[in-house]
């Protein structure tokens, strides 16, 4: 078993609240893993060129071209994803639009696979593990468990968080904000958010040990189909 992490954020691993909980859940699975990080990564969005229709291979050759094997043999992924604009930021959307390098003439290179879905945000982490719970469930992959927490807004560091009138400063602590180093938000710091990585870890370990791909990848079409059956 190998769990693949991804981590979208474009911070260092240790500025970053989205590597941190990556990892977390990620030591906590009990299984051999290996965790990415997209900062300094050069990945556009899918092109729309069809390249990839007759073999399943994207034929960009970017930043995510040595990554698309990882994604193959990798049993369950952990995507992190930075909220920016209440969604995922665009390099990890990036990422995911082009999983539909995996989909073609049944490509069934990523269904059935399990996953856990990361967001942090200045506000909230939930937008963009939404997200990428739902671009997973378009290939078939479950989403186990997802984990939200608060990170730490540049506007805290830019300068003008106290006086700024659109920055999260302001906007959570009031206009007469005088920033501490203690009201920066840190994932580490949130005990209940850092205990439901290492539970979502736990889960992930538990439900690789007794894994039935088909199984999933039938229950996620359903959903999917169900999910259709309310737009359409
Ligand atoms: C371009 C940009 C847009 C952002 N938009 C939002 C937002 O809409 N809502 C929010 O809660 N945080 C927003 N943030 C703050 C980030 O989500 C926050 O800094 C978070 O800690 C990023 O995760 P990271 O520390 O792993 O990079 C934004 C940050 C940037 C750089």
């Amino acid at each position: 078993m190998k769990i693949l992490g991804i981590s979208g954020s474009p911070r260092s691993k240790k500025k970053s609240g989205v590597y941190t909980l990556v990892e977390t859940v990620l030591k906590n699975t009990g299984y051999e893993y290996e965790l990415i990080s997209l900062k300094n990564k050069t990945i556009n969005g899918c092109i729309a060129c069809l390249g990839c229709v007759k073999d399943n291979v994207c034929v960009v050759q970017d930043d995510l071209a040595p990554m698309r094997e990882k994604f193959i043999e990798a049993d369950a992924i952990v995507f992190g994803a930075p909220n920016y604009y209440c969604t995922m930021n665009s390099t990890s959307h990036a990422v995911m639009e082009r999983f539909f390098q995996f989909r073609h003439q049944a490509g069934d290179l990523l269904w059935g696979k399990l996953a856990v879905a990361v967001g942090v945000g200045g506000t909230t982490g939930s937008f963009p593990a939404d997200e990428i719970e739902k671009m997973f469930l378009y290939n078939f992959v479950e989403t186990i468990a997802k984990v939200t927490g608060q990170g730490a807004a540049s506007c805290y560091s830019c300068g003008h968080g106290e006086t700024c009138q659109v920055g999260i400063p302001q906007m959570i602590h009031g206009e007469d904000v005088k920033i501490t180093e203690d009201m920066i938000p840190n994932v580490c710091n949130q005990k209940e958010v850092m205990a439901s990585a290492v539970t979502a870890g736990q889960q992930l370990g538990e439900r690789l040990s007794n894994h039935d791909r088909a199984a999933v990848t039938q229950a996620m079409q359903e959903k999917m189909m169900a999910m259709f059956g309310e737009l359409v």
